[in-house]
């Protein structure tokens, strides 16, 4: 997409320079604007062409059936599906009678800019219409970072070389049609109109919409009204039907003359509140956005910005295309979580109605760690999110005969929606992922608080889980079976490397918050016998190693299954979930994703360097890459095992995987997990950034091309700048106290003054130089030939 003629690559934007309707469906995700509680995806203001409209608020959804051919226990019966709610990015455009549709007459001109700055999505058109009256028409969209339940519109039209009559429609539109869903399980159930009116009013240039979900029971209210300027001749007219507000505004323009209006939208919804009462919070959000205006609207979204990126933003030299690709990235994570505010963060974000709006481990296994070392109050939002759904998962554990919680494996409230058990229920490693995310952001922040009120519950609920889910044996070894790990491509296998590490992290971590936080732990009902009852099954953890190999198992006889077919399997047939029954993926050593590569990243001490690099090698040749979520992974610890190109190449794979279009499935959102990812592969990756029991260690090393690196985390109220090139890297506080950290292994006290560090010389161990392969066709693109040095231009 990137590569795409149209797109150009630049240092702060992503600019489209030509509209191609082959890529719509990607572009309205690209464009997409979000704020973690409002998303609306980058349609065109007229709503036509489109792929997939859609404007979303986060936790609104209608249930559905989920039908099985044949009934179980414990099986999810409803599902969860994110609906859209009033699209009020909708402005129609009427040029003397014709409608503005860049699908008829004649589009002299096309632009798009997302100003990852500004946080402004830019467009201008110029556009004669069949009957040959030409106007510029200019839009700036954005979704508020700093009022979360505003967005806004400026619009404006003018005409070009005659004069021209004008009709603008304004609207708020509710049950939009929708295009038929397909039999991809990534994407999404649609749903035929899932709101009912219950209520409608407009008054001068505004107008509002309260609606209902169906079975969900949740009210959705919406609100728009506009600031109108143009010629004295100027009509206004607001009106409202059910499933419709409407603002219209008619004109006679001479050549020259402007009709220019700024659209405020603003939104609600609440399972709890009355009609009058959410009515009242959508008019309240709309007077508080009309008292700053639109400028001011401006002004806060580029200081949330400006800060953010003071904090977050990474550079990179020597490749523009990743430069540009990494800051893509890190504004989507940002638009994600930003206002996220106890809701989940999506696995699409709110850019699409992918995986039907469900929030999965993505969130706490990439985008935590994202968001903990650049915006860590947001990673506490979506922690707190969780332990809000406490009560569903310890309902659920229940269900299953367990004690503790059992958390979902893709949710929007809290219940579990999955209704493939082998990998959803059986996913069990998802309490582990959030125990990790707790600790991750508790050695980050020294957040106390937190700790006591969310963290320690979270730790101890999981790790009540694990321990009546495993089991000691004969020989005292504590076991994990019938669990599916993060590589969907294996299912309800014993002891899963993966789950067992994570899930020993998660009961020695309970344990030691617990010892350290004794009178919240007593109110939880936690006493020293359950803690050592933790601290013996971490203890005795199995983690299964295959002594004939020399390398771990994914699981128990993983390495005893019969190999895949790689080279009978041709590229038309992947992914292999499409085309092949899970039976037969189930038996054979074929991995989705990274998992066994996982557990040696998130849990690195636990491996030694030699185990590191044979394991590697080894899942390299079964990995097939059929989710986004292995790229960033792969290149992490192929970046620790010394193969930095490799690295290279996968960290430009997680960059690019939206951008373009690599899972061919970008039209149904961005893949926000991959997208961290990005992040993941620099500053884990070639950055080498690892934290272990509150300490932080970098190796940082550059592969060939890429001639510098630099990045900022936060940590325990200081900013780290970490600046590498290929001699070596230096490290500077921006605020706060000295801090020690490790340079390959070396203590480093990091002060406000920098201090450099040469890099040493690689070490590769014997026999590890040649560079592992994939399965046939699945090697990852090679980022050498590919990369360009230079952005073809940079915004002022
Ligand atoms: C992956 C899961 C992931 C889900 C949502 C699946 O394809 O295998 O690990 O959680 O997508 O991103």
């Amino acid at each position: 997409m990137i590569s795409h003629e149209a797109y150009s690559c630049e240092g702060w934007c992503l600019r489209e320079t030509d509209l191609d309707l082959d890529v719509l469906a990607q572009s309205e995700s690209l464009f997409a604007l979000s704020n973690g509680h409002i998303g609306w995806r980058g349609n065109l203001d007229e709503g036509a062409p489109y792929e997939l409209p859609g404007s979303y608020l986060n936790g609104v959804y209608e249930l559905r059936p989920l039908p099985y051919a044949e009934a179980g226990y414990g099986y999810p019966e409803s599902g969860q599906t994110m609906i859209s709610v009033a699209n009020g990015k909708l402005i129609r455009l009427l040029v003397d009678d014709e409608p503005f549709d860049v699908r008829y007459g004649q589009l002299h001109s096309h632009e798009r800019v997302l100003d990852f700055r500004a946080g402004v999505l830019s467009r201008s058109a110029l556009w004669s219409s069949p009957a040959g009256r030409t106007v510029r028409v200019s839009s700036t969209r954005l979704v508020s970072l700093a009022q979360r339940s505003i967005a806004a519109v400026e619009y404006q039209v003018e005409a070009v070389d005659g004069p021209v009559r004008l009709v603008i429609q304004s609207e708020l539109v509710v049950n939009e049609p929708l295009p038929p869903g397909s039999d991809d399980p990534r994407a999404a159930a649609v749903l035929e109109s899932p709101l009912r009116s219950e209520m409608h009013a407009n008054d001068g240039a505004r107008a509002e919409l309260v609606h209902r979900t169906e079975q969900s029971g949740l009210l959705v209210a919406a609100a728009m009204d506009h600031v109108v300027d143009g010629p004295d001749s100027t009509h206004v007219l607001a009106e409202s039907f059910d499933d419709l507000g409407r603002v219209s505004m008619t004109v006679a323009l001479e050549p020259g003359e402007r009709l220019r209006f700024v659209k405020f939208v603003s939104y609600g919804w609440s399972a709890v509140r009355s009609r009058q009462e959410l009515r009242d919070q959508v008019d309240a959000a709309i007077t508080g956005a009309l008292q700053g205006g639109w400028e001011g609207l401006l002004a806060e979204q580029r200081s949330y910005l400006d800060d953010f990126w003071a904090r977050a933003d990474v550079q990179v030299e020597g490749d523009a295309e990743i430069q540009q690709a990494v800051r893509f990235a890190l504004f989507h994570v940002l638009q994600a979580g930003a206002r996220a505010e106890r809701r989940a963060i999506p696995a699409k974000g709110l850019t699409g109605t992918g995986y039907g709006g469900h929030a999965f481990w993505d969130t706490e296994t990439f985008v935590l760690p994202v968001l903990t070392y650049t915006v860590p109050a947001a990673a506490a939002y979506a922690l707190d999110w969780r332990h809000s759904t406490l009560q569903p998962a310890l309902d659920r554990a229940a269900q299953l005969g367990m004690k503790g919680a059992a958390f979902p494996w893709r949710t929007i409230t809290g219940a579990e929606c999955s209704s493939y058990w082998p990998a959803g229920t059986a996913a069990f490693h998802v309490g582990a992922d959030i125990a990790d995310a707790v600790v991750r952001y508790l050695n980050a922040t020294g957040d106390t608080d937190f700790e006591q009120k969310i963290g320690l519950e979270l730790l101890a609920q999981t790790a009540r889980f694990w321990r009546s889910l495993g089991h000691h044996d004969a020989q005292g070894r504590f076991n994990i079976d019938g669990v599916t790990g993060p590589d969907e491509y294996s299912a309800v296998a014993d002891n899963n490397v993966y789950t067992n590490l994570m899930a020993q992290h998660n009961l020695r971590s309970a344990a030691a918050v617990a010892k350290r936080n004794p009178d919240r732990a007593r109110e939880l009902g936690i006493d020293g016998e359950e803690m050592a009852a933790w601290c013996d099954a971490a203890r005795d953890m199995r983690i299964p190693y295959d002594d004939e190999l020399g390398i771990h198992p994914q699981a128990e006889a993983f390495t005893a299954h019969r190999e895949w077919d790689f080279e009978g399997t041709v590229p038309a047939e992947y992914p292999l979930l499409l085309h092949f029954p899970y039976f037969d993926l189930y038996r054979k050593q074929v991995v989705k994703q990274a998992d066994l590569v996982l557990a040696m990243h998130l849990r690195g001490e636990a491996f030694s360097a030699e185990q590191k690099a044979a394991n590697f090698r080894y899942y390299e040749r079964l990995t097939v890459r059929d989710s986004s979520l292995s790229a960033c992974t792969q290149a992490v610890m192929a970046a620790e095992v010394g193969q930095l190109g490799l690295a290279y190449d996968y960290l430009a794979e997680a960059a690019l995987m939206d951008l373009e279009n690599l899972e061919h499935n970008t039209r149904d959102g961005v893949h926000i997990a991959s997208l961290a990812g990005t992040w993941i592969a620099l500053v884990a990756g070639l950055g080498g950034m690892r934290e272990l029991d509150g300490s932080l260690s970098f190796a940082p090393r550059l592969p060939e091309g890429v001639t510098r690196l630099c990045f900022r985390v936060l940590f325990r109220g200081r900013c780290l700048q970490v600046e590498t090139t290929e001699a070596s890297t230096s490290y500077s506080l921006l605020e706060g106290d000295a801090l020690q950290i490790f340079h390959f292994g070396d203590p480093v006290t990091a002060t406000t003054t920098a201090t450099s560090c040469p890099t040493p010389p690689p070490r590769l161990l014997p026999g590890e130089s040649k560079r592992p392969t994939q399965p046939a066709g699945r090697e990852p693109t090679l980022r050498s030939g590919r990369r360009r040095t230079s952005a073809r231009k940079e915004t002022p």
